[in-house]
């Protein structure tokens, strides 16, 4: 989601319109915008793209002297106008603005519930709203503090009361937001390129922080109320290098977002004690899972090699039968369906025809479908028996990296879940492997701090026409993934290939020079792919293996180049390897000079069969 906020003598409509438009790609399920008119705090909002809003303002003007504005990307209850921020309490005298999750917002609203609060809609949103106007006591400064005390989880607000209208309040906690400084009004933003077109003068601020704006002062403090000071920071980037954080294509950031889409994706769905996964939401009953003779995995593209690693999370883990398709595939093959059959199908977009066609197909046979996608509210998500949601944001750039990612946590999660509920798997292996899976976002920081030798191989690479990827169990699935990454960006030929299954026709194509990529995680079978790397050496492949650091020496010795990932379990070791994938493809086409965020002949989203 996008906040932007304004106080200030300029037209404020058009400063929040102007500064939502910036921050589109942060979501698009609809928008809205509260502002300080003569008549009192009004709020104008509707579902879809920005442009709906705008034509009902050209309507129905909002005039005023502050305002702040969302545009949304629907997490917590589907697209709708009464789910579009700004949110506002019975009185209708505060209006709020939410980037980000209140996690513990189920019973925060039945408390507010018992206390007479009357909600509209699903979001956990209009609980801050309520809970603002509960505190409220003739200061909005500590009756938001005093809100945000009672709530967990992940965010970035932005407040108006009509009690106090020059007052604009701004908090921050572990969701992006910026001040920024004008003469005479000032800003809040998600990311700089809200408020780029008015000021190049910021303030960042951290989490924990909040903000106090009127039109001529900024005030700073934590949101205990003591009082800090920042240093301002002056913004030199244009306004395309703003949108995209800085980075030079969509691609590299969303590569870069993926420990934020991890922790996201993860949030509110471990206990408390780190024991137990909880999926609240989820439709699916004890019994129903207890039930489940056999599960189908079914996607395109991209997510159909996070279902790949899904398959075999789900299968190692409460040890039943997993089939993966291609949802062109499955559709037309008539599978095997049983209501016994728990059908999960895997689509960021959640508009996929084919993946779209699959789950009606299961449907019809009495399958229940569970969707992972990114985004709540689409075709799939609305067809679907339950939804997982990955948490990744939007996702611009055509190759998908984040969105992959954040499917193998949900997977991990939902593999988890289900091996709780039908016993497969101890208490203790749980509470251990969520550990490892709460320890992935930070190793994956410091991967992405490391990327230069990488780098550098995807420029020496970039030349090869043809290329191997080659690997076993899990290493096979990131290493089909990571071959289609190539392809898609670089357009090299390459292939991926079950390391094992080389010797039976492939290696026939390896000859002196050619690349080959050996994903060697697995540590059960990592000598077999040692045995399948030599067989490829011999033929003269030169060879690079992606490993945990501790094979590195010995590996050195069969190899000409390694790149270390940081050791995890087993099951979770695609999380961590295709992250040197993602970078290679993306610097090969960077080094050959291809449109990165925009491949040829291919679309992000395909409603076509
Ligand atoms: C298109 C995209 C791929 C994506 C596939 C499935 O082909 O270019 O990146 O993996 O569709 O998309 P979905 O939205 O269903 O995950």
């Amino acid at each position: 989601c996008g906040i932007v906020g304004y106080i200030g003598k300029r037209d404020t409509q058009s400063v929040l319109i102007e500064g939502l438009k910036k921050l589109e790609y942060r979501g698009y399920d609809s928008a809205g915008i509260a502002v300080f008119t003569p008549e009192g705090l009004q709020i104008s909002k509707s579902i879809g793209r920005l442009a709906n809003l705008e034509s009902k303002l050209e309507a129905a003007p909002l005039v005023g002297s502050a305002g702040i504005g969302h545009t949304r990307w629907a997490t917590h209850g589907k697209p709708s106008d009464v789910n579009s921020h700004p949110h506002t309490d019975n009185s209708e005298k505060f209006s709020v603005v939410h980037n980000g999750i209140v996690e513990n917002y189920l019973e925060l609203k039945e408390e507010l519930i018992g206390q007479g609060h009357v909600f509209v809609s699903e979001t956990d949103t209009e609980v801050i709203s309520h809970l603002v106007a509960r505190e409220y006591d003739g200061d909005i400064v500590k009756a938001v503090q005093k809100a945000i005390s009672y709530m967990r989880g992940a965010f970035a607000l932005g407040v108006l009361t009509e009690y106090e209208p020059h007052k604009l309040v701004a908090v921050r906690q572990a969701s992006p937001l910026i001040i920024g400084l004008g003469e005479g009004e000032n800003f809040i933003g998600s990311d700089i390129p809200a408020i780029l077109k008015y000021t190049r003068n910021v303030y960042i601020l951290n989490d924990g922080e909040m903000a106090v704006l009127t039109e001529d002062s900024v005030e700073l403090m934590t949101i205990e109320g003591n009082f800090i000071s920042r240093e301002m920071i002056h913004v030199d980037w244009d306004a395309v290098t703003a949108e995209k954080n800085g980075f030079d294509h969509f691609m590299l950031k969303e590569i870069h977002e993926q420990p934020k889409a991890y922790r996201d994706t993860i949030r509110g769905r471990v206990d408390e004690s780190g024991r137990k996964v909880v999926l609240k939401d989820l439709n699916l009953t004890e019994d129903r899972i207890k039930q489940i003779q056999n599960v189908h995995i079914v996607a395109c593209g991209t997510a159909y090699h996070a279902g790949l690693v899904g398959g075999t999370v789900i299968e190692q883990l409460v040890r039943v039968p997993v089939y993966n398709d291609v949802a062109s595939e499955y559709r037309y093959r008539s599978p095997l369906i049983t209501p016994e059959t728990l059908v999960i199908v895997v689509s960021q977009s959640g508009e996929t025809a084919d993946t779209l066609a699959a789950l009606r197909e299961a449907k019809s046979n009495g399958a229940h479908v569970l969707a992972v996608t990114n985004v709540v509210g689409s075709s799939i998500a609305r067809d679907a028996d339950d939804v997982l949601v990955t948490l990744a944001g939007p996702e611009i750039a055509v190759a998908s990296t984040k969105a992959y990612s954040s499917q193998l946590i949900a997977f991990y999660l939902l593999g988890l879940y289900l091996a709780q509920v039908r016993g497969t798997q101890s208490e203790d292996q749980v509470a251990h492997m969520i550990s490892a899976i709460q320890a992935l976002p930070e190793q994956v920081e410091s991967m992405l701090e490391n990327s230069d030798a990488i780098k550098a191989y995807a420029e020496q690479i970039s030349h090869n026409q043809h290329l191997f990827f080659i690997g076993r169990g899990l290493d096979y699935a990131v290493a089909q993934e990571g071959s289609l990454k190539l392809k898609e960006i670089s357009y090299i030929h390459s292939e991926a290939y079950a390391a094992g299954e080389l010797k039976h026709g492939t290696l026939a194509l390896i000859e002196d020079g050619i690349p080959v990529i050996a994903l060697a995680t697995q540590d059960s079978v990592l000598e077999k792919t040692v045995s399948n790397i030599k067989e490829v050496k011999a033929r003269g492949a030169d060879v690079m293996v992606i490993t945990h650091e501790e094979h590195v020496a010995s590996l050195l010795k069969s190899v000409d180049q390694a790149f270390a990932i940081p050791k995890t379990l087993p099951l979770f070791t695609p999380a961590l390897s295709v992250v040197p994938l993602q970078l290679l493809s993306y610097y090969a086409s960077l080094a050959l000079g291809h449109d990165v965020d925009k491949p040829r002949n291919l679309a992000k989203s395909v409603t076509v069969e």
